[in-house]
């Protein structure tokens, strides 16, 4: 009985160098050390060994017992180990990796010059409003004083969705609307998109604009040059050379468009320039009294001024862009310069 103790121990102790996971170490738990364990039964079967060598027998026994439980659980700590520390491997970051560098998006040039403009003339206490970019014929032409026939209406090439509706040639007919919904005082800008037939080096299909209008008692052409002055300074520069061109626009009398001194030669006259000196910035003028008949306003006892200009238009000659298309490209190389 003592050989066969023996030979339990060894080989139990032999398996649970086998097992690999503590299902297969519990498993040699159950085998040897359970209810009806190998080693249980051997003890159970005490009565079949002779009386003097009974103690020594049980003694054995529970030592078998003892060592075997032990080794157990030493086995099961040693896998649980083993399990975390290659769970941790797994896990591993290698903090000396670069991280991905995220890239700062940035505001498109023209919605810049948009928020400059926007903001000095908030300061001039403007509100800035919008209207629509699809609009009918009345307010794009007619209420401003461009009747069908009218050879301005050739000044602007037109796409038109039916007979009386267009795509907006000009930021203008906001005037109209606003004037229709509001008494004076007025004090309005509006910034968006404007589309005519052209395309090329400066002229794109669809472009931007922003309208002014300051309608109120006593305004007079003198309150419309000081703004203006003020303004294109403000965008340009405090040094820049201004001067007020007499012009034409049907709605407006008089009307003005205004220039300032060449950004690229300083007025000795170049490509940019037309060899002129001078760069055409804005159209401007005193609201033309038809234009107040269309709206209801008295221009007897009103008067004012509005002024419309190009956002490209302005965004090239303050950048030094030489081709309005490269606002439109989306180029990221060419965008990350401003
Ligand atoms: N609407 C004109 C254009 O697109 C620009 C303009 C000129 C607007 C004179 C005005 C103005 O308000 O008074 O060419």
């Amino acid at each position: 009985m003592i050989d066969d103790l023996q030979h339990l121990e060894i080989n139990a102790l032999a398996e649970l160098e086998q097992s690999t996971n503590e299902d297969q170490a519990q498993a040699v738990r159950t085998k040897y050390l359970g209810r009806k364990g190998l080693l249980t039964t051997l003890l159970r079967n005490i009565a079949q060994v002779p009386d003097d060598e009974k103690p020594l027998f049980g003694k054995r026994c529970n030592e078998a017992k003892d060592i075997l439980s032990a080794k157990i659980d030493e086995v099961l700590l040693q896998q649980l180990l083993r399990k975390k520390s290659e769970g941790l491997l797994k896990e591993k970051i290698d903090v000396t990796i670069p991280g991905r560098i995220i890239k700062f998006g940035r505001v498109h040039p023209v919605i810049q010059i948009r928020r400059e403009i926007c903001a000095i003339f908030a300061s001039f206490g403007f509100s800035i409003v919008e209207g629509p970019e699809v609009e009918l014929d009345y307010y794009n032409f007619e209420a401003l004083n461009i009747p069908k026939d009218h050879p301005a209406r050739d000044m602007q090439d037109t796409f038109y969705i039916e007979e009386n509706i267009v795509l907006r040639t000009h930021t203008s007919p906001v005037q109209v609307r606003i004037m229709e919904k509001i008494q004076p005082p007025v004090r309005i800008l509006s910034p968006g998109r404007v589309y005519r037939r052209d395309s090329d080096v400066s002229h794109t299909p669809m472009f931007h604009q922003i309208e002014g209008l300051l309608v109120d008692k006593g305004v007079s052409f003198a309150d419309l040059k000081g703004m203006l002055t003020a303004f294109l300074k403000k965008i340009f520069g405090m040094n820049t050379k201004l001067r007020f061109r007499p012009s034409f626009f049907p709605f407006t009398e008089p009307s003005a468009e205004v220039d300032i001194r060449c950004v690229m030669c300083g007025g000795s006259g170049c490509r940019v320039c037309g060899q002129s000196g001078w760069l055409e910035i804005l159209g401007s003028g005193m609201v033309d009294p038809a234009v107040f008949h269309n709206v209801g306003y008295d221009s007897e006892e009103y008067t004012g001024f509005a002024f419309g200009l190009g956002l490209e238009r302005i965004a090239m000659l303050k950048y030094g862009v030489s081709d309005i298309r490269l606002f439109f490209e989306n180029d990221i190389r060419f965008l990350k310069q401003f």
